[in-house]
């Protein structure tokens, strides 16, 4: 079927893909741009497993189209990094132990920068209720919890 050029900005860089008009942005990112740290958990926007920032707003990329997404820009959680320097997301994660399994972290991540950004952390109740798309089956919540707390200071 028919394809279409789109051009992304992620991460600070420029890149054009050939696909599907109906390409999730998380398809695009995992399968045309081997961007595998953004999860699929249920693809249909309950689990925010695949939460990246555009524009730097949280989204669930499982529920955007990459055709969507063009003229804006798109971080994942392998664009938090700089360098070899983590994120203070990502090293208060570390320091909380703020996973098990570790599958649903990055969009708890990328869910936790929003957080702050967007100043939803000031107590643990808003930030639990911010939180509460991103879903752990292992339970770390009390630590992602407490992650999430020490970044907002
Ligand atoms: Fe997008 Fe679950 S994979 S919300």
């Amino acid at each position: 079927s028919g394809q279409t050029n789109v051009s992304l900005h992620i991460n600070g860089q420029a890149k054009n893909l050939r696909l599907e008009p109906r390409t999730t942005l998380l398809d695009a990112l995992r399968e045309y741009m081997d961007l595998t740290g953004t999860k699929k958990g249920c693809d249909h926007g309950q689990c925010g497993a695949c939460t990246v920032l555009v524009d730097g707003r949280r989204v669930n990329s499982c529920l955007t189209l990459a055709v969507m997404s063009q003229g804006k820009e798109i971080t994942t959680i392998e664009g938090l990094a700089k360098g070899d320097d983590l994120h203070p997301m990502q090293e208060a994660f570390l320091k909380h132990d703020g996973f098990q399994c570790g599958y649903c972290t990055p969009g708890q991540i990328m869910s936790g920068v929003a957080c702050v950004k967007e100043g939803h952390a000031t107590s643990d109740d808003q930030c639990r209720e911010w939180m509460s798309g991103n879903i752990c089956r292992c339970g770390a919540y009390p630590n992602i919890l407490a992650a999430v707390r020490e970044v907002a200071g």
